[in-house]
């Protein structure tokens, strides 16, 4: 059965009346990326990093022993320090700096040179154990220790000198300008029976590191804080100074890829999360892909047109 269906009508329609307000865009700045990528010379483009931003540097330079076309550098010793002098400027005052090398004699000259003309100070070199597995050199290295033409033994090791900055004088000079007397400062840590020590002059000469407990007293009486002083360093308590890691897997593209498990390792002991880490000898981009991996932020150079292209493609 069909009843009759009432519809209701509809409402009235109202005009509503929109008074046009102005529109304005606001531009929303997007968020910086984690890795940015430069491409050029580094020499040139380093001007460009903001300074005393970077926490750790951390370089892999052509070695000069004639790799690849890139490897051949006239006026080597001076053209690296140059690099390594402008990387000092850019790193934070608790920053570090790691450099990869194998050859001993360049390495030594290096290291005169780097102490004559930066503020660096060697902490220590770091012996890279070179493993094999993923190599395909693997069972040649491991069936030979000696090359019978050569009469000396196979290289199995890379070197990565460490390098910090010695803050003790920050400390001095900002209490000479503060006008703060040394026994002032001493005086807040006396011995166990009342007496003074030579804990803080041990700090301005160089003796002994500032502690997060001696730098109360600092802090107080200069203004000066733990970070801005002792060099980032977290134990893992993980390593010696002899380190073992597999060759980075045979890449297509370059002749000298650095192992990423390697590089997070220099960056988990040197850094935090989000602290900016600095590589401007970039290849195929293991220094990017550690800090993606960690969870830190990235600045990487690189001159060449194909590895640069590379490293855009992600
Ligand atoms: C030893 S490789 C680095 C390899 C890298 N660690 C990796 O894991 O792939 C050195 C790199 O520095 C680049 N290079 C050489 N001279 C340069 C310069 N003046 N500025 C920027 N990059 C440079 C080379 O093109 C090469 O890719």
């Amino acid at each position: 059965m069909n009843f009759p269906i009432k519809i209701k009508p509809p409402p009235p329609q109202n005009i509503l009346l929109v008074k046009e307000e102005p529109v304005f865009y606001i531009k929303i700045k997007p968020p910086p990326k984690q890795v940015q990528i430069i491409h050029g010379d580094a020499f040139v483009k380093l001007d460009s990093i903001k300074d005393k931003t970077v926490q750790t540097v951390c370089i892999d330079p052509p070695y000069n022993i004639g790799k690849d076309s890139w490897d051949n550098i006239e006026n080597y010793i001076e053209w690296l320090t140059s690099i390594v002098k402008k990387l000092s400027c850019k790193m934070r005052a608790n920053g570090s700096m790691f450099i990869f090398h194998n050859d001993m004699e360049q390495i030594a000259e290096l290291m005169i040179s780097i102490k004559k003309s930066t503020p660096l100070i060697f902490k220590q070199m770091i012996v890279w154990n070179k493993r094999f597995e993923g190599s395909p050199k693997k069972g040649f290295l491991d069936g030979y220790v000696m090359k019978n033409e050569m009469h000396n033994w196979n290289k199995m090791a890379e070197y990565i000198l460490f390098y910090t900055f010695d803050n003790s004088s920050i400390i001095k000079e900002e209490r000479k300008k503060q006008n703060v007397l040394q026994h002032t400062i001493s005086q807040e840590i006396l011995s166990k029976t009342g007496g003074f020590t030579g804990w803080y002059s041990n700090i301005e000469t160089g003796k002994n590191q500032p502690t997060r407990d001696t730098m109360v007293p600092i802090t107080k009486h200069l203004g000066i804080q733990y970070d801005d002083i002792v060099p980032k360093f977290r134990n893992l308590k993980t390593d010696h100074s002899v380190w073992n890691y597999d060759m980075a897997p045979r890449s297509d593209i370059h002749v000298t890829p650095k192992p990423v498990n390697l590089l997070k390792n220099i960056i988990l002991h040197t850094t935090d999360p989000g602290d900016l880490v600095l590589d401007c000898f970039a290849g195929t981009g293991s220094t990017g892909k550690a800090c993606l991996e960690t969870g830190r932020r990235c600045i990487l150079i690189e001159k060449d047109e194909k590895y640069y292209e590379h490293l855009i493609k992600g």
